[in-house]
């Protein structure tokens, strides 16, 4: 019996040496230390043995059992470190490699010009106000001296929503709103800049949405020459030191005198060609002193001031400052298009 003894711990310890995995270790530790194991097999027989025998004999087995159990815990051990070792191994990260590039969204050009436009202004000391699209038709008309059946109100052909209400079809309400809030008291110096909405054919030239910039401003003693010198130190920042203005008799029911600015134009340097039409100029704004009756609708006092105003279109400095021919681009979102206007902003 203590051969046999000697010779299952021996197996066991052989076949723990040679085990690979955890679950093997297990299968062994069943086998051989479980209820129906060859030791407890073995034990079973002592029944036969003489009295002095047995105790020896419970002592050697007890032996065996713990041998075979220390092994298997040293080797369980074993086999758990290098598993975690393994796993370490394959799922290092190298900190050192470079990442890789995020794609970084940029500024839409509409946006930037708007934003150049804005900084400008900031620059002079204009602050910036805004205005709901959804208007009514006494901000967007009625307050700027086109009262309902006004002829001039066919320029803006509209998108009402009910009858006072209305897509704003030109940011010169924001004008209106910011007089009113001022109660009758200048100065007021602001841009409005914004989207608005005609009933207009899309085409290269047209689109029934686009953005525009309204100046305003306000105060005591504000001449026609200021607003000539505002314009002039707009164009010449925005297109160039070398840019001419000129400014054109027009008519906007909101102003009075009124002009339209053109500018030198950049292709033929002034001599004529096939963009500013032979005429070497490019109408770019409408402006105006304020009509006395807008002061008045608006509180405030027409005898102690007055002001301008000024509207241009992003869209259309923005075709002309970078050489764009289709209005369509700036809301198609067309990657190539968009690609080349990149910059790290
Ligand atoms: N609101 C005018 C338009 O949309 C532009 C403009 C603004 C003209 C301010 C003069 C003064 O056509």
């Amino acid at each position: 019996m203590e051969a046999k003894l000697k010779q299952l711990q021996e197996e066991a310890i052989e076949k723990i040496e040679a085990a690979e995995g955890l679950k093997e270790l297990n299968d062994i530790r069943v086998a051989y230390l479980g209820k129906k194991g060859p030791i407890t097999e073995v034990l079973k027989g002592m029944g036969k043995l003489s009295a002095e025998e047995r105790p020896k004999m419970g002592a050697l087995a007890n032996e065996v059992r713990a041998a075979v159990t220390e092994r298997l815990e040293e080797k369980s051990e074993k086999l758990e470190k290098e598993a975690v070792n393994k796993k370490l191994a394959s799922e290092t990260i190298d900190v050192t490699l470079p990442g890789r590039p995020v794609r970084k969204g940029r500024k839409h050009p509409l946006t930037k010009i708007v934003e150049e436009i804005e900084d400008l202004f900031i620059g002079m000391g204009y602050s910036i106000a805004e205005g709901p699209e959804v208007e009514t038709d006494f901000y967007n008309f009625e307050a700027l001296n086109l009262p309902k059946g006004h002829p001039a109100r066919d320029m803006q052909d509209s998108f009402y929503i009910t009858e006072e209400t209305l897509l704003r079809t030109h940011t010169s309400p924001v004008q209106a709103r910011t007089m009113e809030m001022h109660k009758g008291k200048g100065p007021i110096k602001v841009i409005c800049p914004g989207k608005v909405y005609r009933r207009d054919n899309d085409d290269a030239t047209h689109s029934h949405q686009f953005m525009q910039i309204e100046g305003l401003v306000i105060g005591e003693n504000i001449r026609m020459s200021d607003l000539k010198g505002t314009l002039q130190v707009f164009a010449k920042k925005m297109f160039g030191e070398d840019r001419e203005i000129r400014l054109r008799p027009s008519f906007f029911p909101f102003t009075e005198p009124s002009v339209e600015m053109d500018i030198t134009c950049k292709i033929c340097g002034g001599k004529g060609c096939s963009v500013c039409k032979g005429t070497g100029w490019i109408e770019i704004l409408g402006a105006g002193m304020i009509h006395p009756n807008v002061l008045e609708i608006s509180g405030f006092d027409s005898k102690k001031y007055t002001g301008f105003a000024f509207g241009m279109g992003p869209e259309r400095i923005a075709m002309l400052k970078y050489g764009i021919d289709d209005i369509r681009h700036f809301y198609t979102d067309d990657v190539r298009f968009l690609n080349q206007f990149q910059t790290q902003e």
